[in-house]
């Protein structure tokens, strides 16, 4: 017998500027730790207004971290400072394992018709915070679109949907990301693993969530689930489109300061002092 999840927290975005001046909606970060570990921030940005993300992400450090970018609409060019450049267009994303450190920008370009993505930061271990960066850039055309019933639809980014595994592989935490879109009234019932976080962001139109169904979740709602073995959701009046995330928790110490999160405050002066004084690359 299945135990489905039901909603422990339901949470709406807050309206931040961050970069040189990119506004977007901080829907989980910093003031939430530990209660999504192994994750430690989502963002949703985007508007019809370049003025709102034009600014871009100029040149900033990461340590520790997992960074994923994934773009519904719009491009951003992304340069590192070992030389790595490239744009991350629709459709597309980017795993950014920035390990022991890269050094980099997110630029948006200006776009008709309007820019939306997300970026979620993936929690290491300790064992993993200074292993060697690497990217895994997908590009839409690679990523599986599964419908294992009627009225639903999955774009499989990360795990595996009746025996169709998602191309980004072999990630510490063992993540799911999914993009799900329910027709009107069509449902899902989807199984999670025992112990790991989980949680669903609405991207547009609503639906149900949860045991039973108890709580409604509308574009830029997220709810984050108690432990059970699978979640439940059903699409309203109007088709619903969410993101469903699942990882395993890692359980350790969180030092946080802006781009950079290790396990302890010694490990996080190192790392700015070696940002600092130009050391930073290992
Ligand atoms: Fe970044």
């Amino acid at each position: 017998m299945t135990q489905p999840r039901s909603v422990a927290l339901l949470i709406t975005g807050k309206s931040t500027m961050e970069g040189a001046g990119v506004r977007l909606n901080r829907i989980f970060g910093h003031p939430e730790v530990p209660r999504f570990d192994p994750f430690l921030l989502l963002d949703d940005f985007g508007s019809d207004n370049p003025d709102d993300y034009i600014a871009g992400f100029p040149w900033h450090p990461h340590r520790g971290i997992e960074t994923v970018t994934y773009m519904l609409s719009g491009e951003v060019e992304h340069g590192d400072s070992l030389g790595n450049e490239g744009v991350i267009g629709t459709g597309d994303v980017q795993w950014m394992t920035a390990g022991s450190g890269i050094i980099h920008q997110e630029m948006p370009r200006r776009v008709d018709g309007g820019l939306r993505g997300f970026q979620l930061w993936a929690n290491l271990p300790a064992a993993s915070k200074m292993m060697e960066p690497c990217y895994r850039d997908v590009s839409a055309d690679t990523i599986p679109e599964v419908s294992p019933h009627d009225g639903l639809k999955i774009k499989v980014i990360a795990g595996e949907i009746v025996g169709v595994r998602g191309p980004v592989q072999d990630v510490v935490v063992e993540p799911e990301y999914l993009d799900i879109t329910l027709e009107p009234g069509a449902d899902v019932e989807h199984p999670t693993p025992p112990g790991h976080t989980v949680f669903a962001y609405a991207v547009t139109g609503r639906g149900k969530v949860g045991h039973n169904g108890t709580h409604e979740l509308s574009r830029g709602q997220l709810a984050l689930f108690t432990e059970g073995d699978s979640v439940l959701f059903r699409a309203s009046d109007v088709p619903f489109r969410f993101l469903l995330v699942s990882g395993k928790p890692l359980g350790e110490p969180v030092a946080w300061s802006g781009p950079i999160v290790m396990n302890t405050r010694e490990e996080l002066a190192t790392a700015f002092r070696e940002y600092q004084d130009g050391t930073f690359f290992k």
